[in-house]
């Protein structure tokens, strides 16, 4: 066991300390821990609050330009530690270099797009009915915003919350992922180190239930919260929805996936097969935009499955720590492991048939690509299940794990009814060169996202990111549409009549003097 430091929560410009702690390991090595971090009370998540209460005034009213100078300044500083950070979370989190490089790369996009959003900030002038009177609208912070985020995209998808919810002038808690708590931490200290006043972000550390993030949502009842925005389960999503529905806030919840992949018989097949693999197992399906189920055209079912089931005996998998040529690394810990096992219990129950996979990576039970020591760590085996159909628990339910399901079906207007019977409805993709088909699908889909010869993944930073049924509330995050997120609309009107004028009541309608009538002028 190696020798490791207890961190402290970051919050009113303080280092916190607590009673109670919990471990982050490794995930690729579950001997090396990587410190010990504090369990939040009720009173320090309540602290961290005030303290963002307290600072909001000052921050609210600091110029919006300056605010962006400032998210600018957090850009530079996670763009000059992006290797040291990505090789923490290939450390913490299990995801491969290329990857975790791509995650800080998102938080960098994120904070340069939102840098300069500092000068628009748009508002509008808008024509009054009334002479000598101006309208104008406003966006106008919400107050104090409480984000709870999960572990498998660490420094991206809270980056998506903090960045946005800053420059448009609120201030911030943030409860990260039990799972990552040593890339929060650093995160943290970049953000609060590139020039923001204290109080304005603030760190928590913990648990969920009955933990730091259920003390974090019960403060919207104290109104101490004004705005909560989850990364997370669906169940968890709906009590987040009903706390803040009772205190008439709209939160940002980003739920669930089980995204459909549909590969159609028209399909350039090494480009769907490709495709396939990386939406099912890049990340080690530890990803909201992962595919759930491959979806595939009857005429090709069989090709495609024997060059997919090539594909999949060849992918690498190990350490990422020590190797960058890998697919995937192991799940984030025991738990994620745990529930991702579950799932070949479901398959069997309902009957489908498992073309590949062996559940955990042990010495007796090793894939072709795998190399490594397996019991360092919880590495499972890229599974593949046939014969999966609507209706089965696997096909409905998210798996977070390396697994896919292949359904076939006959048809585009099976394909898309087939996409479309999940509870959810996040990422979707289809692979076809049909005009006609790829129409069809962005046409009918039921998801917030959808690729066209494409992967499920790979959401760009400016566009808007969010789901449908199950997956969210309609609220997006990233690019422009973010901002709704965090801002309300104030609207205000200035009469420089000096009399009184009433809307509706003394506004000039303008009545046809003489109506016209067509058929008399010949
Ligand atoms: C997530 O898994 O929570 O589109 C986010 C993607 C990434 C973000 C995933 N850019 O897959």
């Amino acid at each position: 066991m190696t020798e490791h430091k207890t961190y402290p929560h970051l919050y009113a410009g303080r280092e916190v300390t607590g009673q109670n702690t919990f471990l982050s390991r490794n995930s690729s090595d579950l001997n090396d821990v990587l410190g010990a971090f504090p369990e939040a009370t009720r009173d320090q998540v309540r602290e961290a609050a005030q303290a963002a209460r307290d600072a909001f005034p000052a921050w609210s009213k600091t110029p919006a330009p300056i605010r962006g100078q400032v998210i600018g300044l957090i850009g530079q500083a996670i763009e000059q530690q992006k290797e040291a950070l990505s090789q923490l979370i290939t450390r913490e989190m299990g995801k491969t270099l290329k990857e975790a490089r791509g995650d800080v790369q998102e938080a960098i996009d994120t904070c340069y797009f939102f840098q300069s959003e500092g000068r628009r900030l748009y508002g509008q002038t808008v024509p009054s009915e009334m002479p000598n009177k101006d309208l104008m609208t406003y966006r106008r912070p919400l107050g104090v915003v409480g984000i709870v985020t999960a572990g498998n995209f660490p420094v991206a998808v809270p980056s998506w919350k903090i960045i946005p919810a800053l420059v448009t002038g609120n201030t911030i808690v943030w409860k990260p992922s039990e799972d990552t708590p040593a890339t929060s931490y650093a995160l943290a200290k970049i953000i609060q180190g590139a020039g923001l006043p204290a109080g304005v972000f603030n760190l928590v550390f913990g648990g969920g239930k009955d933990a730091a993030g259920q003390y974090l949502i019960e403060l919207m009842n104290d109104g101490l919260v004004d705005k909560m925005a989850f990364t997370g389960s669906t169940e968890v999503g709906r009590y987040v929805g009903e706390v803040a529905g009772r205190n008439l806030q709209h939160p940002t919840l980003e739920l669930g996936g089980k995204n459909p992949l549909v590969v159609m018989r028209d399909a350039d097949l090494d480009n769907a097969v490709q495709g396939a693999v990386f939406s099912a197992f890049g990340t080690g399906g530890q990803r909201c935009t992962s595919a759930g189920n491959l979806i595939i055209d009857a005429p090709i079912y069989d090709e495609f499955k024997s060059r997919f089931l090539e594909a999949v005996k060849k992918i690498k998998i190990g350490d990422p720590n020590k190797t960058e040529d890998v697919l995937y690394g192991p799940l984030i810990n025991e738990r994620f492991f745990d529930r991702w096992l579950e799932h070949y219990d479901w398959g069997k129950a309902d009957g489908a048939t498992l073309l590949h996979g062996e559940g955990r990576i042990t010495a007796d039970s090793q894939p072709e690509g795998w190399t490594g020591d397996p019991d360092a760590a919880f590495y499972g085996w890229p599974t593949v299940w046939e014969g999966v159909k609507p209706g089965m628990r696997q096909f409905q339910e998210e798996i977070f794990g390396p697994t896919i399901n292949l359904v076939k079906v006959d048809g585009i207007d099976e394909a898309i009814e087939t996409a479309n019977a999940v509870d959810y409805g996040l990422s979707s993709s289809i692979y076809t060169n049909n005009r006609e088909w790829a129409h069809a699908f962005r046409e009918n889909i039921q998801a917030g996202m959808t690729s066209i010869n494409n992967t499920t993944n790979g959401a760009e930073a400016h566009m808007p990111f969010g789901g449908i049924k199950g997956s969210g509330n309609g609220t997006r995050e990233s690019g422009i549409w973010v901002l709704e997120a965090y801002t309300y609309w104030h609207g205000v009107n200035d009469d420089i009549s000096g009399k009184l004028q009433l809307a509706q009541m003394d506004t000039a309608y303008v009545e046809p003097a003489d109506p016209v009538d067509v058929s008399e002028l010949f």
